[in-house]
């Protein structure tokens, strides 16, 4: 298939030939079937393949194409292999990827294990590094290509009991402001997702100590407001109209200008609320 979108005047997210990571679940889904309504064709790769076979049996109900991959994007090698995947059902490079699996870790920082750092940040950091690491080349040599790396909200609000996770989305949004300055002369767009809770699986998925992953749940299944579709439409809108950051939600953007307009007063601000309600 041939993607459709110029270097210059082109709308990546229309007819864009995708790969998605963590396809199978939450905001993934929704990136994969969004871009399904957009006439894209998409390589929908998870850790859990029947997860992603049941997302692109939904991409063929809306009449579009896919294809399901077992990944873990933890690993270079099965990246690579993907990646491989991807040129030979497209039949070239894909034009999007979008780099999204993730989990969740919660803990106070004593409680974290050198083992639970090492998951977190071998799914969260390594496998964004692993995606841009190998389509950044294809998308050079193609002189074209679009990157949407899903991070949080957590990678600037730093709130406490999250450490490992806040170091892996602050490392995801430093990646992408990074490659958006170097890849722009390349034809590359770059976006950066920063959302706050999502009602999700994230945390059924994830490890977080037994006194709060019940409420943390609850939380976000019955206060997040923003769904997992409403996320990937506005970020794909975002990429569209050539913007760096998506922060869906008004907390995500309240915390983002907190944190820039007085960054000691919000440190102050954060460390006294965490004492006032822990
Ligand atoms: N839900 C939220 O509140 C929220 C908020 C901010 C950021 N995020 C981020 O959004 C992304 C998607 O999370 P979600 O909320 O949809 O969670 P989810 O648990 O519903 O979906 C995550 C998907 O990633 C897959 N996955 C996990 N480890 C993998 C691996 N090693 N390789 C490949 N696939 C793997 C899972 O099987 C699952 O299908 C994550 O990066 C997460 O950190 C979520």
């Amino acid at each position: 298939m041939v993607p459709f979108f110029s270097r210059k005047h082109g709308v990546p997210s229309r007819e864009a030939c995708a790969v998605v990571t963590g396809a199978g679940s939450g905001i993934g889904r929704s990136f994969a079937l969004e871009l399904a309504r957009r006439h894209g064709s998409v390589v929908c790769a998870d850790i859990n393949l029947a997860a992603a076979q049941e997302t692109v049996a939904r991409i063929e109900q809306l009449g579009a194409s896919g294809l399901a991959v077992r990944c873990d994007v933890a690993e270079a090698e099965q990246v690579r292999q993907l990646a491989e995947q991807a040129d030979a059902y497209f039949g070239e490079s894909p034009t999007l990827v979008i780099n999204n699996a993730g989990v969740g870790l919660g803990g106070k920082f004593d409680e974290l294990t050198l083992d639970d750092w090492q998951w977190c940040v071998n799914i969260n950091l390594w496998g964004v590094i692993h995606g841009c690491h190998e389509f950044v080349p294809r998308f050079k040599q193609q002189g074209r290509g679009a990157i949407i790396n899903v991070a949080s909200a957590a990678s600037y609000t730093a709130a406490p009991e999250m450490s490992a996770y806040n170091v892996t989305k602050a490392g995801v949004l430093a990646l992408s402001e990074t490659l958006s300055a170097e890849l722009r002369k390349h034809g590359i767009r770059v976006n950066v997702l920063c959302p706050t809770l999502v009602p999700t699986d994230i945390i059924k998925n994830g490890r977080l100590p037994g006194r709060y992953a019940k409420l943390a749940d609850h939380a976000l299944m019955n206060y997040a407001l923003t769904t997992s579709d409403d996320v990937a439409t506005l970020t794909l809108n975002r990429l569209d109209s050539g913007h760096l950051y998506t922060t869906p939600q008004m907390d995500a953007k309240l915390f983002w200008l907190m944190k820039r307009a007085s960054p000691n007063l919000y440190a102050k601000a954060l460390g006294l609320s965490y004492r006032l309600f822990k």
